[in-house]
């Protein structure tokens, strides 16, 4: 022990507190791992089978004021800004940054978050589909075309021909993440509000 001297000593203290935080960090590691792995795959399904009718296919039912105006709350809203996001000096500069040689617009590098049905299979996209309208209904609440018609009476079968519910931060997540050259930190709560359109209660 005398030949370790005060060195071997640090150096032992410190193997051990590697191997106590490291067991910590694994933890963490492996419970950020998981999200991720969920986020994923919540990105996976949301490239389903099933075909984007565009939020144009939305409004007649989802615009009067009675009924909570989705329409109207989701057109005033960042989401519908997002394409034209792209047509900007400062997507240009960010794009420049990152090594893209195409205009944002056209790159699947900001596309696959700023418009809905990036990357679907081209029959999947139906007449109305528009990828200009940014991110959509269909962006969070899942591609419409199975499941616009049952919605109104059965969310069950709706849930099984694809639409996203109950909706919850993993479908937000998988736009709002680190791999965005803009990331600010993500607070549900928070930007749920600033997005919210619920369906008025109904008096009693
Ligand atoms: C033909 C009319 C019509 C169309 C088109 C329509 N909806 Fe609906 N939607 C309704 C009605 C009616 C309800 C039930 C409203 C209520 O409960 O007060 C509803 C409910 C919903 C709900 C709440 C479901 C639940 O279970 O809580 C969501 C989300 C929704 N619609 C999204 C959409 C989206 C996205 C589109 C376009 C892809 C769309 N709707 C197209 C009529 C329509
Ligand atoms: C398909 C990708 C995608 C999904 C899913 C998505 N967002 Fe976004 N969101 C964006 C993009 C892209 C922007 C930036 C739009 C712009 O300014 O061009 C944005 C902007 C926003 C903004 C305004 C800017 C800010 O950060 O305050 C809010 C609020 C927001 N999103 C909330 C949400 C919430 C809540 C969910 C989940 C319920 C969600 N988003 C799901 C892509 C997405
Ligand atoms: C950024 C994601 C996002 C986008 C885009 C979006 N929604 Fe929603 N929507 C939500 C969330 C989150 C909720 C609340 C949680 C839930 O009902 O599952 C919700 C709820 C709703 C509801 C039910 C409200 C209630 O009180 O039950 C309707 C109807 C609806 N959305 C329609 C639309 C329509 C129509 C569009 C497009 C014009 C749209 N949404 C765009 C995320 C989104
Ligand atoms: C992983 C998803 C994702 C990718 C990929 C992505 N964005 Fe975004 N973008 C977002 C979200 C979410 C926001 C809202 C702010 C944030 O980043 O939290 C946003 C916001 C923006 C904004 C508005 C910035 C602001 O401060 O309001 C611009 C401009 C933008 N993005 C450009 C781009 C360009 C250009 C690319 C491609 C090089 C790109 N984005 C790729 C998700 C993404």
């Amino acid at each position: 022990m005398r030949k370790l001297g005060w060195l071997g000593i640090a150096l032992l203290v410190l193997a051990g507190l590697v191997w106590v935080y490291g067991g910590q960090m694994t933890a963490v590691a492996e419970e950020q791992a998981e999200v991720k792995t969920e986020v994923k795959a919540e990105a996976e399904a949301k490239k389903t089978e099933h075909g984007f009718i565009g939020a144009s296919q939305c409004k007649m039912c989802h615009k009067s004021e009675s009924k909570g105006a989705q329409f109207v709350k989701w057109e005033a809203s960042a989401h519908a800004h997002a394409y034209k996001s792209l047509l900007t000096d400062q997507s240009k500069e960010i794009a420049k940054k990152m090594g893209i040689e195409e205009a944002p617009e056209a790159a699947a590098q900001c596309l696959k978050c700023h418009v809905t049905g990036h990357g679907a299979k081209a029959e999947l996209l139906g007449p109305k589909y528009d990828q200009t309208e940014g991110v959509t209904c269909e962006g969070c609440h899942g591609a419409g075309a199975d499941w616009k018609k049952v919605h109104k009476k059965d969310p069950a079968e709706a849930a099984k021909l694809g639409m996203v519910q109950p909706m919850d931060e993993k479908v937000c997540l998988t736009c709002h993440n680190e791999e965005s050259p803009t990331y600010k930190p993500f607070k549900y709560a928070e930007k749920l509000a600033a997005i919210a359109h619920p369906i008025p209660k109904k008096a009693e």
